[in-house]
């Protein structure tokens, strides 16, 4: 009992958890009651007790002899109150019976009580006449010593894992004929879809126009995905949502706080159980049965006058009937003390009489749960994908084709918004209330942007819908829901699958694959100065300096690369006809990345295999998915596929790791572990510890990914509203200028640094608490470099180094690629200099020179004539471009005097651009 204190002041720690409403009534009657504490209260008659019943089943398996239409059990704790009641009816005439009614919790019996039911005056069971309904309501007065076994702390601990049942054995032939069993709850649940699910809707809602409005908004296309790639991947935080839901399909015994927890994230599977919607599945997927009633009371009337034979109804005793015949004593019977409480209780029925339910009466409740849907596991049960569901109040078989039909409405709600969005922007246009170039791009290809938004849904829905299909298939439901299920596993499998792979043809036909040896060797190194560690490098990728340290060991490889057949061809991110067709898909990784789409498929349907489609063997499942969950985060990792640095913080190391931890902790839930369900309990909480800090962590994410991708809205714009975030805002553009380039963060002076290295790439960038940069004040004594010829060179000023304006046919490529940075200056507004690495005091007087030189007319020398190459790797070469040009644009700024910054600069650019490349 101390653990599950423990544990409860645990739960108590992570929030507050609201009480299930009672309504109450303008004539609410009171009574004064004395609890179990010995403390005397006003009560309301009809508040929820301490503990009572929810739902309720039959746990025959449907062979009661009785057809139970309610089965409430209320633990009163505050006036020493047991309430139960039972309704129904029954097809056995003249029998008398024998009640056992138990409380379970955390795996052990906490409570039991015989009943005979002629003692306490129940005259509908005593006996039992099919011509009489059941209708049997008693209260129990009882003391301390009965309620031993139920800690306080059950009344408070959050989604109380434990069921109430009773079971009803027939004296004529000593056999059980009736069991009902209903969940025991308190009121507190981690289940809260109605506040966690908005809050999370509000912010992927807000992420969505995030991601969609970096989407939409610029005129260039290669511009247009820079700033599209840093935004917060709408795919990624519902990749998060899904798993964490998706945790509770393998097929252990949860502890009930998981499935509750769970099921706040069950909208991101399409799993929203709105009744009209259940029900018209239900007959569909096969689910049938009376939902208002328990129980498998047949329509004929069994007269058992000589006694109910169990040979009879095929079924054979039940092992767990307690001692009330005087039989030998099944495993979970109560000891020989809670015995002596048994006969107590026997005698401490203080209210016996049989009291006819009346609805309209004040002491009338709403605590109580109704009759289990059909389809659904007993409740008390959390096994599997069916408990999981089983909170959510949809039956399994249901659950594909109820997921299918949100994901159509959900196409077409998309579709309809994008749609829409466009027509109001013409009238907008055509009222003049915005300008009319104004979102242009989108405007004119608001077709495309459709199709790509209804694509994107479909791969945002590819693991979920995966999973779940295969789940219906490997359950073998009804023949209409499983052929569906196949339909739509091969139209995402051909459908998306063939699509990602005809994208990924589309650029690799012209080039074939080539491979040459390699050796990846193992090297010694130190993390954190003191921890020694082996890192595998590969012997290609090796820095001169690296290949001076001995490696322990080395292996053979084969170092494979893709060869395009011209050398030349456009930059995947530059290349618009593709960026147009397959963006969607390739547009938010790294330049030497943008193929990831084609494994993060592969992954997902592996995963989804596992998931969905290895629920019968446990085993296999389990430890399947942790490997592929182990081996995934080792090959992204490796891959760091994301342009954007949140995009990699969450997609690959916070949501690895919590699948990891979640799919590891998920092994000892495992049967033949045999954990005790307090344990069972304490696990369960430590994995939503995890996965509620990865959830805050998409929130944060999704605040920081807003505010980025509100500083790419404002690209064109001069001024940031905000003062103080202008400094990060330029800071942002260099940042993602250079991300566009596939280039690393300039490192700094760390030896250890490139040992760790999530750490200094991925973490978020900080926000700087002030402008830390100010061009202005800019001033520079002058390096020994500063004399070395070769440096002045690099660093001459642009104009200065001679204007060519006719291209070099061999400096194709390098033209492009100086497209890219291009673009990447006009996101730089005025006064946003780059500082480069080192200024040079010359530099600084030509630059003022150009500035006051008012180089109009250079303006197309300059652009061609210093474009920077990809081979321009060093950092001070980019940068030097950047501070040149943006000086000059800082110097359109002043005269020009229109808006320069706006998106007709961005297009005279692009048209500059063309001219140039043509
Ligand atoms: C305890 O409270 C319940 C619910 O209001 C009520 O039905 C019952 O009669 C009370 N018991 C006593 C002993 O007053
Ligand atoms: C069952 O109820 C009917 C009607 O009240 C009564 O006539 C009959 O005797 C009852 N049977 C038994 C076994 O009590
Ligand atoms: C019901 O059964 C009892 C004993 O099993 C018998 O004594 C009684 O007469 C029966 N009542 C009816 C109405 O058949
Ligand atoms: C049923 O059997 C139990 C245990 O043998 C006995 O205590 C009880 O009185 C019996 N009920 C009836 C109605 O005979
Ligand atoms: C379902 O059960 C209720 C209550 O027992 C009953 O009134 C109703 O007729 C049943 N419906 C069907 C279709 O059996
Ligand atoms: C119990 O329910 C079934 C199914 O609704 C019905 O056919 C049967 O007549 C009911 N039995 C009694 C005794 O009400």
């Amino acid at each position: 009992m101390a653990s599950l204190r423990r544990l409860s002041a645990l739960l108590a720690a992570l929030g507050t958890f609201s009480q299930i409403p009672t309504t109450y009534a303008a004539d609410t009657v009171y009574i004064s009651g004395t609890g179990l504490d010995g403390v005397t209260r006003q009560l309301a008659v009809d508040r929820a007790p301490a503990l009572y019943t929810g739902d309720f089943g039959d746990c025959l398996g449907g062979e009661s002899l009785m057809n139970i239409t309610k089965f409430d059990a209320g633990f009163y704790y505050d006036n020493s109150t047991v309430l139960f009641h039972l309704e129904g009816a029954t097809n056995l005439q003249n029998d008398s019976l024998m009640l056992y009614i138990s409380v379970e919790a955390y795996g052990q019996n906490r409570f039991s009580m015989t009943v005979d039911p002629c003692f306490m005056n129940v005259d509908s069971l005593c006996p039992l006449n099919a011509s009489i309904p059941i209708t049997a309501y008693a209260l129990f007065h009882i003391g301390e010593q009965q309620v031993s076994g139920i800690p306080q702390i059950a009344f408070e601990i959050p989604d109380f894992e434990g069921f109430a049942r009773i079971q009803i054995f027939s004296n004529a032939s000593q056999t059980e004929i009736g069991c009902f069993q209903a969940v025991m709850r308190n009121g507190n649940t981690f289940s809260q879809p109605a506040a966690i699910g908005p809050v999370l809707g509000v912010f992927t809602i807000a992420a969505i126009v995030a991601s969609f409005a970096t989407a939409a908004y610029g005129v260039s296309i290669p511009h247009m995905r820079t700033h599209y790639a840093h935004s917060l991947s709408v795919l990624a935080i519902f990749e998060t949502y899904q798993s964490i839901f998706f945790s509770g399909a393998l097929s252990v015994n949860w502890p009930s706080v998981l499935p509750a927890w769970w099921s706040n994230f069950a909208w991101s599977a399409g799993l929203i159980p709105a009744l009209s919607i259940v029900h018209s599945v239900d007959s569909f997927a096969g689910v049938s049965g009376n939902a208002s009633q328990v129980g498998g009371a047949g329509s004929t009337i069994i007269n058992n006058q000589g006694g109910l034979l169990q040979q009879i109804y095929g079924r054979s005793l039940s092992t767990d009937v307690p001692d009330i015949y005087g039989r030998s004593v099944a495993t979970d019977m109560p000891n020989s003390e809670t015995k002596g409480a048994l006969d107590l209780a026997r005698r401490s029925v203080i209210l016996a009489k049989r009291q006819p339910y009346n609805a309209n009466n004040p002491y009338d409740y709403n605590w109580n749960g109704d009759p289990v849907t059909p389809g659904m596991p007993i409740p008390g049960d959390w096994s599997g994908f069916a408990g999981d569901l089983s909170e959510l109040g949809i039956p399994a078989p249901d659950a594909f084709t109820i997921a299918l039909i949100w994901l159509l409405i959900v196409l077409a709600l998309v579709a309809f918004l994008v749609v829409s969005f466009k027509f109001v922007l013409e009238g907008l246009v055509k009222l003049k209330w915005i300008n009319q170039d104004r979102l242009q791009f989108f405007r004119s290809h608001w077709r495309g942007y459709t199709c790509m938004v209804l694509l994107r849904t479909l791969f945002i829905a590819f693991f979920s819908m995966m999973v779940l299909a295969m789940f219906q298939i490997s359950h073998h439901g009804r023949a209409g829901p499983t052929a569906l299920a196949a339909i739509i596993f091969v139209f995402f499998m051909l459908g998306v699958g063939g699509l990602a792979i005809y994208a990924l043809n589309f650029r690799l036909r012209f080039g074939k694959f080539a491979s040459e040896p390699d050796r990846i060797l193992v090297q010694r190194k130190t993390v954190w100065k003191f921890l020694p560690w082996l890192v595998p490098v590969r012997h290609s990728q090796l820095k001169e300096k690296e290949s001076v340290q001995k490696p322990i060991f080395s292996l053979p490889f084969v170092h494979w690369h893709f060869m395009d057949n011209d050398k030349d061809r456009t930059k995947v991110h530059q290349d618009e006809p593709y960026l147009k067709r397959f963006g969607w898909l390739s547009a938010r990784y790294r330049l030497s990345r943008w193929w990831y789409f084609i494994v993060w498929l592969g992954y997902q349907l592996i995963r989804a295999c596992f998931i969905g489609g290895a629920t019968s063997s446990p085993l296999a499942q389990i430890y399947g998915l942790f490997v592929v969950d182990v081996l995934s985060l080792i090959i992204i990792a490796a891959f760091r596929p994301y342009e954007g640095q949140r995009n990699t913080a969450l997609a690959v190391w916070l949501l690895g790791l919590t699948k990891i931890a979640t799919t590891g902790l998920s092994i000892a839930f495992l049967p033949r572990f045999g954990i005790d369900r307090i344990l069972a309990t304490v696990i369960g909480v430590v994995i939503i510890v995890m996965q509620a800090l990865l959830t805050i962590a998409v929130l944060i994410l999704i605040i920081l990914g807003s505010i980025s991708s509100w500083m790419s809205l404002t690209r064109n714009r001069e001024y940031f509203p905000s003062q103080r975030l202008e400094g990060v805002r330029i800071k942002y553009f260099e940042h993602l200028e250079r991300r566009a380039l596939d280039k690393e963060a300039p490192k700094k002076e760390k030896p250890t640094a490139k040992l760790n290295p999530p750490e200094p790439e991925d973490k978020l960038p900080d926000l700087p608490k002030e402008p830390y940069f100010s061009v202005n004040s800019v001033r520079r004594i002058s390096k020994i470099e500063d004399e070395d010829d070769d440096f002045i060179a690099e660093m001459e000023p642009v104009n200065a180094s001679g204007p060519s304006t006719t291209p070099h046919p061999l400096n194709r490529t390098r033209r492009v690629d100086s497209v890219s940075s291009r673009h990447s200056v006009s996101s730089l507004p005025r006064g946003a200099r780059v500082h480069r690495v080192s200024w040079s005091s010359r530099d600084f007087n030509s630059w003022q020179t150009t500035e006051l030189d008012r180089p109009g007319t250079t303006l197309a020398k300059r652009l061609s004539g210093h474009a920077p190459s990809l081979s321009e790797t060093n950092i001070t070469g980019v940068l030097k471009n950047q501070a040149s040009e943006s000086s000059f644009r800082a110097y359109g700024t002043v005269v020009a005097g229109s808006r320069p910054m706006s998106p007709t600069l961005e297009q005279e650019e692009r048209v500059i651009n063309k001219e140039i490349s043509s």
